[in-house]
């Protein structure tokens, strides 16, 4: 049986690497999704692949609160309703800086795209799925919300900060049958994890990737396939009881 039949997902940051793959598992388990995303060609590109039967895009600011009203309503409109919402859209800010050199529009955007967008996607979310009685919220933090690495203080303290939110949600919204969580991954394979790795190491990106696999007991940094599947599990029923907690997919990068 699909896990996400007759279920409609927002799913933010849907046109990058981890989005992608978490939409097209979503589809293949039944649910019906809305790409919410500021990248509209990748956008459309993402339509073309999944087709509009059960999918429909939205260009938008995920850190704007009006457009993210209407990115939930749109899931309403569109499919008669809102069961699971993955608040995944996410920078990675200043890699290479120490807190010291950033600078103030640094770390503003950072907790800006990050923080605040989730708790939009929380706050407009929220009466949604009560009006369902009940559903499921999937924060994208990281293993860096678990745990610190230098230079990278704005997104450190941003996939922090989402546990904080997420656990509060969580503890708000019980009542109301609606579960908040957060999947904390590692490092992905993906365009991020090049960008974070170059602003390491500008002259040898290599280095700064070997420097980082060092510290995964896995060695190899995780796929997107492999987040997406955590993913599914917090927005089914599988994860029935699960609320209020980080769960991390992370080759033992946070036991060592
Ligand atoms: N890639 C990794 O190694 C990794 C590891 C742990 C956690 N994460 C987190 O996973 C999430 C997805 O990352 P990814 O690897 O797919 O990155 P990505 O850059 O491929 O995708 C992020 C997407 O978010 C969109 N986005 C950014 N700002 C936006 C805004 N203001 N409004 C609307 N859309 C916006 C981008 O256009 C992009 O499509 C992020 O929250 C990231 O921090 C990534």
């Amino acid at each position: 049986m699909s896990r996400l039949t007759n279920k409609v997902c927002v799913i933010t940051g849907a046109a990058g690497d981890i989005g992608q793959a978490a939409a097209r598992l979503f589809i293949a388990e039944g649910a019906r999704v809305v790409l919410v995303d500021r990248d509209a060609a990748k956008l459309e590109q993402l339509i073309t692949e999944l087709g509009q039967a059960h999918a429909i895009s939205v260009v938008a600011d995920v850190s704007n609160d009006l457009e993210v009203r209407a990115c939930m309503a749109t899931a309403v409109k569109h499919f008669g309703g809102l069961d699971v919402v993955l608040a995944n859209a996410g920078i990675a800010g200043p890699a290479g800086k120490t807190l010291e050199h950033c600078l103030v529009e640094e770390f503003d955007q950072v907790m800006t795209v990050n923080v605040r967008s989730a708790w939009l996607a929380i706050k407009h979310a929220a009466p949604l799925l009560r009006a369902r009685g009940g559903g499921s919220i999937v924060v994208t933090s990281s293993v860096m919300g678990l745990v610190a690495a230098g230079m990278a203080g704005p997104y450190v303290t941003s996939k922090h900060a989402l546990i904080g939110l997420a656990k509060t949600a969580a503890v708000e919204l019980a009542r109301d049958k609606i579960r908040v969580n957060t999947v904390n991954p590692a490092p992905v394979e993906s365009r991020m994890m090049r960008e974070i790795e170059h602003g390491f190491t500008p002259a040898d990106e290599n280095k700064a990737k070997k420097a980082i696999l060092a510290t995964i007991p896995f060695r190899r940094y995780v796929h997107t396939d492999e987040v997406a599947k955590m993913m599914l599990f917090l927005a089914s029923d599988d994860s029935s009881f699960c609320t209020g907690s980080s769960y991390l997919v992370d080759g033992g990068l946070v036991a060592i």
